[in-house]
Formats: C-alpha cells, sequence, structure tokens
C-alpha cells in the first residue's frame, strides 16, 4: 500500500499523525484525550454544535473527563471539537464512536451510516479508519467498508486500512479506565490489523489482536450478553428466593467466596444504559435474520430483566400495605435516576419506568440524584436533597442505584419503610430486593 497520509511519528515528543475521533460521546471524547496525550493532533467531530462549543470552552459532558482534564487537552493547543466536515480534510486515523440504537426491534445503523458517509471524501491513500461503535458482526465490512470505498474511491485493504475495535469503556468505573482495560483490535487483513493496533498500543497499555473484525464485533456482543444473562438469572432467583423465604443476597455472599468457577452478579431493578438493554438484542436480530434461529438466552434474558421494573412495583405495593397504606395518595422517595451507580447516564433507566408507573398508581414521587445533569431529570418529578427531613417526610423510601455520596447510615436509619434494591443498606425498616 502506498503511505500517502503522512506516518506516524513514535519519536518522544514528535508529532504523531492527524486523528479524527467521530462523535465525541462517553467514548469517543475519552479516546480523544488519550490520543491528545499520545502526542496525534485531534479534532473530535460533532453533530451536536452545543457540545463542541463546550468542549472548546473546555467544559465536559462526560464525567469521567473532568474539566480539568479538558484544560489540560486544550493547553496543548492539539484538541478542536467541530462540526464543520471539513476540519476531517487530511486526516490520518479516524476512529467513529457513533450511538447504535435499536428501533422498533431493528438495528438501527443510520449513524454509522451517516458518519461513515461524512469521512470518506476525506480518505487518502495510506488512512486508517475504525469503527468502534458496538454493532453485531458483519458491520465493518458489509456497511461501513461499501459506503467509506464508494465516498473515496479507495479501496479499503488495498488502498486505506479498515478496522474494528470494541469499546470497553466503563463510565464511573474508577479502577478499570480506558487506558488500563485491554482493547481487542481487529482489521479487514494484516496491513489494516498492524495500523489499528499501532494506534490502539498508543492509547491503551494493551492491544488483543483477533483474526478479523467479525471476531472483534462478536466478542463485544459476547461480552455485554453474558452480563445480561447473569443478571438475569440472578435476578429471577432473586424474586423465587424471596417467595421460599430464603435470603438470595447472603446466598450470592457465600458463593461469592469460591475462588474458581463463579462470578458474581447481583440483582437489581432492571439493566439499563446504552449496552445491555440493546447489544444483545442485535445479535439475536442477527441471528434470527442469517440463520431463522431464536437466540433463547438473549430472548429470556430480555424477559426477566425487562420486567424487573414490574416486580418492584409489586414489592413497593406489598411493602406500603403491610403499613395499610396504598401507592395512591403515598409519598414515595426515590433515591437514585441513572442507569448505574455514580453515572449520570439516563439512556434506558429502569428507574424512569418505576417512576412513571408510580406516578400512574398515583404516589407523589420525589427524587434525589445529584449526578443527573438537569437535561436528564425527569421533568415532573418533584427534586430532593434526601436529607432527613425529606426522609421523616416520605411514606416510604426506593432506594434504586447506590451513588456513593448518598448517605446510607442516615437512610437506613430513617423511620420510615426502605426498599433496597441494591443490598446497600442497614436498619431495622430496610427490606432488600
Ligand atoms: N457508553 C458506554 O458505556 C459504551 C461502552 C462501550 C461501547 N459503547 C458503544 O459506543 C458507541 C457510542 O456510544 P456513546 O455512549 O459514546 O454514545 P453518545 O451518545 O454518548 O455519543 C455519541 C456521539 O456521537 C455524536 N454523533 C452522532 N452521529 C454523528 C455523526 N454522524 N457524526 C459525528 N458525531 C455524531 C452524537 O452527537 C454524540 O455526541 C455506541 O455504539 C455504544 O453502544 C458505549
Amino acid at each position: 500500500m502506498s503511505e500517502e497520509a503522512s506516518p506516524a511519528n513514535d519519536a518522544q515528543g514528535a508529532k504523531l499523525g492527524r486523528c479524527v475521533l467521530i462523535g465525541q460521546g462517553y467514548v469517543g471524547l475519552p479516546v480523544a484525550v488519550r490520543a491528545v496525550h499520545a502526542g496525534y493532533d485531534v479534532i473530535g467531530y460533532e453533530v451536536n454544535q452545543a457540545k463542541a462549543d463546550g468542549l472548546n470552552a473546555g467544559e465536559s459532558h462526560v464525567e469521567d473527563i473532568t474539566p480539568e482534564d479538558m484544560a489540560a487537552v486544550l493547553a496543548t493547543g492539539r484538541y478542536r471539537a467541530t462540526c464543520d466536515p471539513t476540519d476531517l480534510a487530511g486526516f490520518d486515523i479516524a476512529v467513529i464512536s457513533v450511538p447504535t440504537p435499536m428501533g422498533e426491534g431493528v438495528p438501527d445503523l443510520s449513524y454509522i451510516e451517516s458518519a461513515s458517509a461524512t469521512l470518506a471524501p476525506h480518505i487518502r491513500k495510506g488512512s486508517t479508519v475504525i469503527l468502534e461503535s458496538t454493532t453485531y458482526p458483519g458491520t465493518t465490512e458489509e456497511l461501513a467498508g461499501p459506503i467509506l470505498e464508494a465516498g473515496s474511491g479507495l479501496r479499503a485493504g488495498t488502498d486505506f486500512h479498515l478496522g474494528y475495535s470494541p469499546e470497553r469503556i466503563d463510565p464511573g468505573n474508577p479502577t478499570w479506565r480506558l487506558e488500563n482495560t485491554p482493547k481487542v483490535v481487529s482489521g479487514v487483513d494484516a496491513e489494516s490489523l498492524a495500523a489499528v493496533k499501532g494506534f490502539f498500543d498508543r492509547i491503551v497499555e494493551e492491544t488483543v489482536p483477533v483474526s478479523g473484525t467479525r471476531e472483534a464485533e462478536l466478542t463485544k456482543l459476547l461480552e455485554n450478553t453474558f452480563r445480561h444473562v447473569n443478571i438475569a438469572l440472578v435476578n429471577e432467583l432473586a424474586m423465587f428466593a424471596k417467595d421460599l423465604g430464603i435470603d438470595v443476597w447472603e446466598a450470592i455472599d457465600a458463593a461469592s467466596t469460591k475462588p474458581f468457577g463463579y462470578m458474581r452478579f447481583t440483582p437489581g431493578p432492571g439493566v439499563g444504559g446504552h449496552c445491555l438493554p440493546i447489544d444483545p438484542s442485535y445479535l439475536s436480530w442477527q441471528v434470527e435474520r442469517s440463520l431463522g434461529q431464536t437466540f433463547r438466552f438473549v430472548e429470556l434474558a430480555n424477559d426477566v430483566n425487562q420486567h424487573m421494573p414490574d416486580y418492584v412495583i409489586r414489592r413497593v405495593q406489598s411493602l406500603l400495605n403491610d403499613h395499610r397504606k396504598a401507592v395512591n395518595g403515598s409519598r414515595v422517595l426515590v433515591f437514585g435516576f441513572a442507569y448505574k451507580a455514580n453515572t449520570s447516564d439516563a439512556r434506558e433507566t429502569p428507574s424512569r419506568p418505576i417512576v412513571e408507573k408510580l406516578q400512574q398508581l398515583g404516589a407523589h414521587v420525589s427524587l434525589v440524584d445529584p449526578h443527573l445533569v438537569p437535561a436528564q431529570f425527569p421533568t415532573d418529578v418533584a427534586r430532593s436533597e434526601g436529607g432527613a427531613d425529606d426522609l421523616g417526610n416520605a411514606d416510604l423510601v426506593l432506594y434504586l442505584v447506590d451513588h456513593s455520596d448518598f448517605d446510607r447510615e442516615l437512610i437506613g436509619a430513617a423511620d420510615v419503610p426502605v426498599l433496597d434494591c441494591r443490598r446497600a443498606l442497614k436498619g431495622p425498616r430496610v427490606q432488600s430486593l
């Protein structure tokens, strides 16, 4: 392959190539920040002008990237966010990290299509394009590749490098961050793999090459389907154990002492975020479409996890009933709305159907979640600080998310029935899910 795009340079302090990140969200922004520190000139390409303006002003909408991180990145003079596609010109490496939602039970790949179409005219001989969005096997070569080729007039693998590298970022996880989590890399041919690996070797501590893009795409879906299925297993077990009068949490704690052959998963009010409620369905959709078969594990896990909010409502009804109260007219103080602890991300959060159902049943819901940005806060729900007075005024406390800044002792000690969906609280009136 001829190398017309400027080659990256490894020398200490020397300029590497020009890198563009398509999509500056939870996945794309951390990669952009690491790329700047690795020495690349980085363009963060966005379709959302407010996001781009905020980033250029040093504001971060992703909690793993602090305003200090943004200040440091901007101070290098090698990062700029933009909505202008002409800024993509002359790139050496492009990473596409755009959303891949489900639309009406079918994977919605329109964001990958439009990002690929925007990028294509700027591909040169020797450029590298890496897809990072989570998607079903075949997307890189069957969908993104042809769009990139058509728009550039160049051939993937012959003229430019093309590969796939799934993101494993876990927002809010202080231990496993982008840089110290091994990253799976792949390419449509050996040269593409080398280019993709070469880029991510500068971004993370360890890369894991696999032989093809489909294997890399499947790796991500396997990881998330594994998690989805195991969460469904403990969720269903929790419901049965409750009816059997057995403490499932104690059994889980005890099982977790086994040093091999067991991995700890805990029950909860349902699954949320961009990954678990969606990614396994990408896989089952593909199995159905390509093989005409049902991926039964995924269907079953969807069924169990999607019904957990209903189960939480039943437990709320039962707990209030124990105190001769109805949901209708009760004051329910809810702790946590984000889909998991210590994140502001409320996409697909199971807290949403729970709060909505409580309101439909006539409850007066107040919500405590210091992590949520105003845009994510449900508009028709009262905000609460969750202090002693708020606890004292509630008929029931519903603990949905275990944010580390919640005062667990105060909540557990409150003289009010508490349904703890995370087994995080201790107190005389606390019931676990
Ligand atoms: N959030 C996670 O924890 C996580 C983890 C692993 C993988 N993923 C996957 O990574 C992908 C991105 O997820 P995310 O959480 O970063 O989403 P996000 O919504 O936070 O960010 C995506 C960004 O892309 C922008 N965008 C959309 N279309 C664009 C286009 N054509 N050109 C440029 N920008 C465009 C959006 O404005 C948005 O800012 C998804 O496939 C997701 O499944 C997410």
